[in-house]
């Protein structure tokens, strides 16, 4: 077994590009194939390929940007003006936003739960994948990814959850780092 250095090193620089600092260019479709071809790699028991993404660009980010707010006042008609305006322009950053919603199988021997985490870590390749050519990406789900008007609008079944809003893009500021936790004080041996 050799170690890739190059390999752990891109690991260990992955780090969140705060969607306000994304802007053009975001991938171009050659790019985002490559993105979602490293996504659909993840670990799928059962090969149920629970997943699929929904595409949200150009004006339709806006278009979501106002179904959002219009969603924030019919939940709080005293939600202050300034809260409305933040979800106006939640999807105005990034020029391309990926959904990553979960098809779950209820009922299938390959638990609910096995199903999520494995939508969980396609949203986790596509953060990797999306840095590894160059681009900034954020995971953000916010009220809206469970808001069921919201999702209604967006298409959901009733079997699909919404896991994700993968923003991505090009930042012209360093992504910021933030302390991570010493995986030494996580770890600990099973003793029986
Ligand atoms: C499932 C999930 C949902 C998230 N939703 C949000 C969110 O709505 N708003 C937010 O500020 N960060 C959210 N985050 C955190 C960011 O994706 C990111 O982890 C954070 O900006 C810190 O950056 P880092 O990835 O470099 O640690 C979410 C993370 C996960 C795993």
């Amino acid at each position: 077994m050799t170690a890739n250095h190059d390999d752990l090193a891109a690991l260990n620089r992955r780090r969140s590009t705060p969607s306000r600092q994304l802007g053009e260019p975001g991938p171009d479709e050659a790019q985002l194939e490559t993105i979602l071809a490293a996504a659909v790699r993840v670990p799928d028991h059962g090969k149920l390929a629970p997943w699929r993404f929904l595409r949200v660009r150009g004006d339709t980010r806006l278009q979501l940007g106002e179904l959002l707010a219009a969603r924030a006042r019919e939940r709080d008609p005293q939600a202050p003006e300034a809260a409305v305006e933040k979800d106006r322009r939640r999807f105005s950053f990034a020029p391309l936003i990926v959904a990553v919603i979960a098809r779950l199988t209820p009922g299938h021997k390959v638990p609910e739960i096995e199903q999520l985490l494995s939508g969980g870590a396609v949203c986790f390749a596509m953060l990797q994948a999306a840095q590894a050519q160059g681009f900034g990406a954020q995971w953000l789900t916010g009220w809206a990814a469970y808001d069921p008007v919201v999702l209604a609008r967006l298409g959901l079944a009733e079997n699909e959850r919404l896991l994700g809003f993968m923003h991505i893009g090009t930042s012209n500021e360093p992504a910021p780092e933030r302390d991570r936790p010493d995986p030494r004080d996580l770890l600990s041996d099973l003793s029986l």
